[in-house]
């Protein structure tokens, strides 16, 4: 749409991580930043908090787990700017596997959250991606390949996995830890861990195919924020937000022509 502003999208960005994100892409991102989060009240509270700070931020709201929510946000972003300039996939749910929560409900909400519905998302803004546009995964050191079995290792690594191969190998991860034996099977005990394997290896499978299409020079990564002081990290961890948010932020403003498919730790390449 000639004469839009641009837009970047941050999704879970109504604490942590993902606020401090939009927090610094106010300031630094040259067009609108929309602050989303799945709970209407959480998100326009963190709206007004930034307001508060003399920032501008725009708010949709955005469940990820609801691909009716997707596409509301897609089709108000079509009408209002005619495309997506950067899409910083941040929600997340965490480690711990919450009280009251079944092993069974906590492996495929962590999988079908961290993994299935950031997919759903990008495949779905992803046509609206213009030129030199930035997609990027918030990842975790936790997902780097070594917590898996060399067959699995080489099959998350493979130069030639497909998506649709991709997400077999995740609904597989499901089934064993519901059945109780996926460390035996080489998977990592944990769901959120694997979660961030699929991603990163997502953030591999989508870089190549971007790379062959007609939209070769829209840039994807995926990275490891550190670990920050907020509701998933805890109290102990030794960065704050503001330290969390700068190797996505980074990767959010990336020159045309930088990069594309790689992991990223400290605003450095780092072995997935
Ligand atoms: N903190 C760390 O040490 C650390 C380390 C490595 C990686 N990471 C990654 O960094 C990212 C941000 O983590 P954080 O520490 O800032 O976590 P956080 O404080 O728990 O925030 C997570 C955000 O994701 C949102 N979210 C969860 N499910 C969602 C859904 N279905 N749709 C939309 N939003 C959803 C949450 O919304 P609600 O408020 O509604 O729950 C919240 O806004 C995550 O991807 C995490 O895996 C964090």
């Amino acid at each position: 749409m000639a004469g839009s502003p641009k837009v970047a999208i941050v999704t879970g960005s109504n604490k942590g991580i993902g606020l401090a994100i939009v927090r610094r892409m106010c300031k630094e991102f040259s067009g609108d930043v929309i602050l989303t989060a799945r709970d209407e009240s959480r998100g326009r509270t963190a709206v007004t908090l930034l307001e508060g700070e003399g920032l501008q931020p725009e708010f949709h709201q955005l469940d990820i787990d609801s691909r009716d929510s997707i596409a509301t946000l897609k089709e108000c972003i079509e009408k209002s700017y005619g495309g997506v300039d950067v899409l910083v996939n941040n929600a997340a749910i965490g480690y711990q596997q919450p009280a009251g929560v079944s092993w069974c409900d906590h492996v495929t909400s962590t999988i079908n959250t961290n993994f299935t519905s950031t997919l759903n998302l990008t495949r779905a803004l992803l046509p609206l991606m213009r030129p030199h546009g930035r997609i990027v995964m918030v990842s975790s050191m936790d997902g780097t390949l070594d917590i898996l079995h060399n067959d699995l290792q080489n099959k998350f690594s493979s130069d030639s996995l497909t998506e649709t191969q991709l997400v077999a190998m995740m609904n597989e991860f499901i089934i064993d830890a519901i059945a109780g034996n996926h460390v035996s099977k080489g998977w990592s005990y944990s769901p959120y861990a694997v979660s961030k394997v699929g991603l990163n290896a997502l953030t591999r499978v989508l870089a190549r195919d971007i790379s062959s299409s007609n939209q070769s020079n829209v840039i994807i990564n995926t990275c490891c924020p550190g670990w920050v002081r907020t509701d998933m990290g805890g109290p102990m961890a030794p960065l704050d937000v503001k330290q969390g948010a700068e190797t996505p932020v980074y990767l959010a403003m990336l020159p045309p022509g930088s990069p594309s498919g790689f992991f990223w730790e400290r605003k450095r390449k780092v072995q997935f």
